[in-house]
């Protein structure tokens, strides 16, 4: 086969792919590999392209056993690390010297990669997660049926304590599954029109119990007045502001306040038209910047004693951007320590007619 033909054929695979022949020089390369591996180097010899032993090793290997190898190629462009599955395969009567050559493909499995790792990160953290109440559980279990048996204050004291573990149990697994709902959702555009006005009034007044015994003032400040009419989903955004409101009444409640604060925009700079903007601000302690990126993952917490202890899953500012997403807004989230936090949902507003499209 002549080295043209070679050339073409080898330019014609879409992803990088070399050829190495029993001369053990590189014979072809398509434009994606000379972008990874360097623009000269037809002709060649592999090892000081391929440098790296795993590949070398594969390469030699499929030369000497005219056979298939496989491993794994690491590059780095300076920004970031890309992971590439490097697949060697022997092909017979072609090459300067008659014999045969290697074809080397390389397929970036980097997404691949960061997902199951993402998967193992997720399965590690339901598990600790949940083992703690469940550990507390059987510890009082043991207790009641051994020392506590007979003491009928301790029984009742824990007792209760088991009740608020179950009770932990029992949010975990409903804000995993809320999670998970939001997610399968996130690319169906929410059709239903509301008002937010009335929406955010509801979800105070069913807050009101848990602010009076932090004795936290909830306000409402509704600018201008009336309602608010918005095109989404009005269980999930009630899910969005009553966590965020929650919040603020948990971690920020030593301010005395939570304030709610309601403005609609002709023409809102991030959303670039007409946008509802959403603020709930509390006078708490605040939040240091080095959590802030980092503050909508699942499972993170900022204060992980604190809200561990306030019974929170960490769940709940991930399912507030999931959820923000599918409207197609925006969170954003400002603190300063020792001043307080303000969070802030931009949702856009289109007419009813437009979003029908
Ligand atoms: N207003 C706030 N002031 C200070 N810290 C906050 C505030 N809101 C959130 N945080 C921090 O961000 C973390 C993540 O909040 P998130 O709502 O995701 O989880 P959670 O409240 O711990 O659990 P859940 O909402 O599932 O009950 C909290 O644990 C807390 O440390
Ligand atoms: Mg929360």
């Amino acid at each position: 086969m002549s080295d043209d033909l070679l050339a073409e054929i080898v330019s014609a695979i879409p992803l990088p792919a070399l050829m190495v022949d029993q001369t053990e020089r590189i014979i072809a390369a398509n434009t994606d590999a000379r972008t990874l591996l360097g623009q000269n180097i037809v002709t060649r010899h592999f090892a000081t392209i391929l440098r790296q032993p795993q590949v070398i090793e594969a390469m030699e290997q499929s030369l000497r056993d005219k056979g298939r190898a496989k491993t794994r190629h690491l590059a780095n462009d300076g920004a970031q690390d890309t992971t590439f599955e490097v697949e060697c395969r022997y092909m017979n009567g072609v090459g300067a010297v008659s014999g045969g050559a290697v074809l080397a493909v390389f397929q970036d499995v980097t997404h691949l990669e960061q997902a199951s790792q993402m998967r193992r990160d997720f399965v590690a953290n339901v598990s600790h997660e949940l083992r703690t109440p469940l550990t507390a559980l059987m510890g009082f279990i043991e207790t009641l049926r051994g020392p506590a048996r007979e003491d009928a204050a301790a029984r009742e004291r824990f007792l209760q304590i088991m009740t608020d573990e179950a009770n932990r149990m029992n949010r975990l697994v409903g804000d995993l599954l809320s999670l998970n709902r939001v997610e399968s959702e996130e690319r169906v555009r929410p059709r239903e029109e509301l008002d937010l006005s009335g929406l955010l009034q509801s979800t105070i007044n069913s807050l009101r119990p848990l602010a009076e015994d932090a004795e936290v003032e909830l306000r409402l400040t509704n600018d201008p007045q009336g309602p608010v009419s918005l095109i989404g989903d009005s269980d999930q955004l009630r899910q969005v502001f009553t966590n965020l409101i929650e919040n603020g009444i948990k971690y920020g409640g030593s301010g005395g306040l939570v304030e709610v604060r309601i403005q609609s925009f002709e023409r809102d700079t991030a959303m670039r038209g007409p946008a509802v903007r959403v603020q709930i601000s509390d006078k708490g302690p605040g939040i240091d910047p080095t959590h802030l990126p980092r503050l909508t993952e699942r499972f993170y917490r900022a204060d992980n004693h604190r809200s561990r202890q306030l019974g929170g899953t960490g769940l709940g500012l991930a399912i507030v951007k999931h959820i923000v997403n599918r409207h197609r807004g925006r969170l954003r989230v400002e603190s300063e320590l020792g001043k307080g936090s303000v969070f802030t949902v931009i949702l856009p507003q289109q007419k009813p007619e437009e979003a029908q499209v």
